[in-house]
């Protein structure tokens, strides 16, 4: 009735940006990511308590952020069939929030692993994925490592809505991924509310979803050719045209800083140079550079040169792990 499970978070090269179900979360439109590591979350999870008990990072969890896992708790009673009681779920991420990346992802996929597992569900790696959805769309993207694809899914139930794995880890060992860390605050607008604000009154929004579901197939042939110059101006305009879509809504959305846009300058013109170093940007102010093994020295000096305070290195990961304790 006990298991531990760990997962890495992901950043998307093609976006996830809008809803078409809220309530289930399902995307109007299919994603891209890579996995990463070294960073990850660790979940455990134990049934047969009186009552749900949510600790998150030492403290007990409250409000929205309590009721989230809740609801995830309660969707594995459902399915277990069986009674289960409540759950403790205990759960600890090993990269700060100031690491600029979004927890969510990985917490959402640790959280489902651990509880299907402890709740003697067998390992289903596409169960595992829509039940992390509902949680949080992008942790569907963090039970499989490498590259994965969220098929935005055509059916109203969700069940055809998960991501599987496009790439191992293992296809392009030399892939490297830093965060350029510009801020630390918290962002004035979540995810959540940003894409919904995207989604009702951005009138670039439906060529936002058009345009992003047509580059998934681009996206999947540069990295099967390895090819970092094709991968790299994809996820920059993908970037952008999700930025360009959240800055046309009313009222509009703007996640950059003044910081954001100098390393962006920099990285282009380091470009310019020759230097293989794209960037990409998630609904918060601190770019995620994309690069090779044998330039990252030289795109690491680059950024710190443009203001970065702290560089967050990544490596492509692998799948979450889960253990169950007998
Ligand atoms: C910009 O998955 O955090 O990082 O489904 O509402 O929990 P909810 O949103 P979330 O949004 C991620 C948005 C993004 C792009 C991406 O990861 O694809």
């Amino acid at each position: 009735m006990k298991a531990t499970a760990t997962a890495h978070p992901n950043i998307a090269l093609v976006k996830y940006w809008g809803k078409r179900d809220e309530a289930l979360i399902l995307p109007h439109q299919s994603s891209l990511s890579l996995t990463l590591a070294p960073l990850s979350i660790t979940t455990t999870v134990e049934w047969g308590q009186e009552e749900d008990q949510v600790e998150l990072n030492g403290k007990a969890a409250e409000g929205g952020e309590r009721r989230r896992v809740v609801e995830l708790l309660s969707r594995v009673r459902e399915e277990a069939g069986r009674p289960l009681g409540g759950a403790r779920m205990v759960s600890r991420g090993d990269f700060p929030a100031s690491a600029g990346l979004a927890s969510s992802a990985a917490a959402f996929a640790a959280l489902a692993l651990a509880s299907r597992a402890a709740a003697g569900l067998p390992r289903d790696v596409r169960a595992e994925s829509v039940l992390a959805r509902r949680g949080s769309g992008s942790a569907c993207r963090s039970i499989q490592g490498g590259v994965c694809v969220w098929r935005r899914g055509e059916r109203a139930d969700g069940e055809d809505s998960y991501a599987e794995q496009a790439f191992a880890a293992s296809h392009w060992p030399e892939l490297r991924m830093f965060v350029a860390l510009l801020s630390r605050a918290e962002k004035e607008v979540g995810s959540r509310d940003g894409m919904r604000g995207s989604v009702e009154t951005s009138p670039y929004y439906p060529a936002w979803a058009q345009d992003a579901e047509a580059e998934i197939p681009r996206a999947l042939a540069a990295l099967e050719r390895r090819d970092i110059a094709s991968l790299g101006e994809l996820a920059e305009r993908n970037a952008w045209r999700m930025h360009a879509t959240a800055l046309a809504a009313n009222p509009p959305l703007c996640y950059l800083l003044p910081g954001t846009l100098e390393v962006i300058q920099r990285v282009r013109h380091a470009r310019g140079q020759g230097l293989k170093a794209y960037f990409t940007l998630d609904a918060g102010p601190n770019p995620v550079v994309l690069t090779t093994a044998d330039a990252l020295e030289d795109a690491e000096r680059v950024v710190r040169e443009a203001g970065a305070v702290e560089i967050v290195r990544c490596h492509v990961g692998g799948d979450a792990t889960v253990q169950v304790h007998v």
